[in-house]
């Protein structure tokens, strides 16, 4: 990610939402990452974040006023909106996205909105039934048919106390938009990448399922890493209480079967990352009825699932260039996933020891990876316990090298 800002001019406008509190650490870490930040402050935005707290940040002066005489001597709206890389609105507030829409131009920030010829990204914040209304979804479709990259907005609690969508992207997750849309020629630049994650849930009756205890952090966060390196990315995945990864075609499912068709649906692929933990077995029927106690006991009859690994890996045309399986085990961990690379012909596996609760809905993980080396033999590196993001990190650093040398 660094490298991708390395150097970006990006004009961050911050417009009259709460979110704008969260712009303030935006503009460190965008600058941590290299990049030069200029902001465009909007009257509303003044009422949520100061001037100075901006200036200070960017440490630049922060452009307000559409009428400034010693600004606009020089054209100042023109002269901003030209000297960027990337025009990013964060929080964009709903009045902000329905003046682009309408293409309004009443102040600073919204001039140069119009007079841009840059990419423009907007990170939408406002109140759930601000968001969910019918103008304001009419104004987000008309941006994106111009061309203008949505971030968001994510689910969740909000500062009103209300919840639901509409609660501004994390930092982290528009610092990975804007790191991904500057690395699309970039190391994975071309590539397609299908992703799995979290579990799969197969209903018994209405109201109860067989499932798992996967959380999705794990390929999530494989997702956004392939993003960021500017693979276009499809994620697949089970029921999970993380919300859509900004910038990543997200398809959620709820069973072993509707993965498959999901993942069959997204082929062809370059790379394909099967993080899921998918459900074995299935009921044999779902009872259209929620399943009465009545007897002291009960059998249930389980039928086998699709191997959703081995079905991408077999052997094809739509064979993706590069499988990459996960194997969680209690025991044996290394000799059980040895055989599994081998038996469902994947290139290489991610084997995780996941024994009495330390990887499951953990931040970290410890695995080994396990690779064939086209001679019949398995060459396995152990990375050390890390962050579930670096662990992601580093396997999409060994997927670009992969794919630089094949
Ligand atoms: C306390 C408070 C919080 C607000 N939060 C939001 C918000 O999160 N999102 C939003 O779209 N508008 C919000 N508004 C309304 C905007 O600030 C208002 O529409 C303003 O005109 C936006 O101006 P701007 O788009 O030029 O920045 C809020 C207003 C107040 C008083």
């Amino acid at each position: 990610m660094t490298n991708a800002l390395q150097n970006r001019r990006i004009l961050l406008v911050i417009s009259g939402g709460i979110a704008a509190y969260k712009s303030l650490d935006l503009i460190r870490r965008l600058r941590e990452a290299g990049a030069e930040v200029r902001c465009v402050l909007t009257q509303g935005g003044a009422q949520f974040v100061t001037p100075l707290s901006v200036a200070a940040l960017s440490e630049d002066k922060v452009y307000s006023d559409l009428w400034s005489l010693t600004d606009e001597a020089q054209m100042g709206h023109i002269r901003l909106s030209r000297e960027a890389d990337l025009v990013l609105v964060a929080p964009a507030s709903a009045n902000m996205i329905g003046k682009m829409a309408q293409g309004l131009a009443d102040d600073l920030a919204s001039t140069i909105l119009l007079a841009t010829d840059k990419p423009v990204m907007i990170a939408p914040a406002m109140n759930v039934m601000m968001w969910t209304h019918a103008a304001v979804q009419a104004n987000i479709k008309t941006l994106q048919q111009r061309g203008v990259k949505i971030l968001g907005p994510a689910s969740g609690l909000m500062a009103c106390g209300e919840e639901g969508e509409g609660r501004m992207l994390e930092v982290a997750d528009i610092l990975a938009a804007v790191a991904a849309h500057f690395s699309v020629a970039g190391s994975l630049g071309g590539k397609r990448a299908l992703v799995t994650s979290g579990p799969t849930f197969e209903p018994l009756d209405p109201v109860r399922f067989i499932g798992n205890r996967s959380s999705g952090k794990q390929g999530h966060a494989i997702a956004k890493a392939l993003y960021a390196q500017g693979a276009e990315t499809i994620l697949v995945t089970g029921p999970t209480a993380l919300p859509d990864p900004a910038g990543i075609k997200t398809i959620r499912v709820q069973t072993a079967q509707e993965m498959l068709a999901a993942c069959e649906a997204s082929l062809p692929v370059d790379v394909a990352v099967c993080a899921a933990a998918v459900a074995d077995w299935r009921p044999s029927e779902m009872s259209d009825e929620k399943l009465k106690k009545g007897a002291a006991k009960a059998v249930l009859e389980l039928a086998k699932n699709a191997d959703i690994l081995a079905t991408l890996a077999k052997a094809g045309n739509r064979r993706p260039r590069l499988v990459v399986g996960f194997a969680a085990e209690t025991n044996d961990m290394l000799k059980n996933a040895s055989e599994k690379l081998v038996r469902k012909n994947c290139d290489w596996l991610v084997a995780n020891d996941v024994g009495s609760g330390k990887v499951f809905n953990q931040d970290d993980n410890e695995v080994t990876l396990l690779r064939r080396d086209g001679k019949g033999q398995t060459q396995s590196d152990a990375w050390p316990r890390q962050s579930k993001d670096q662990v992601a990190r580093a396997l999409v650093e060994e997927i670009v090298s992969f794919f630089k040398t094949a």
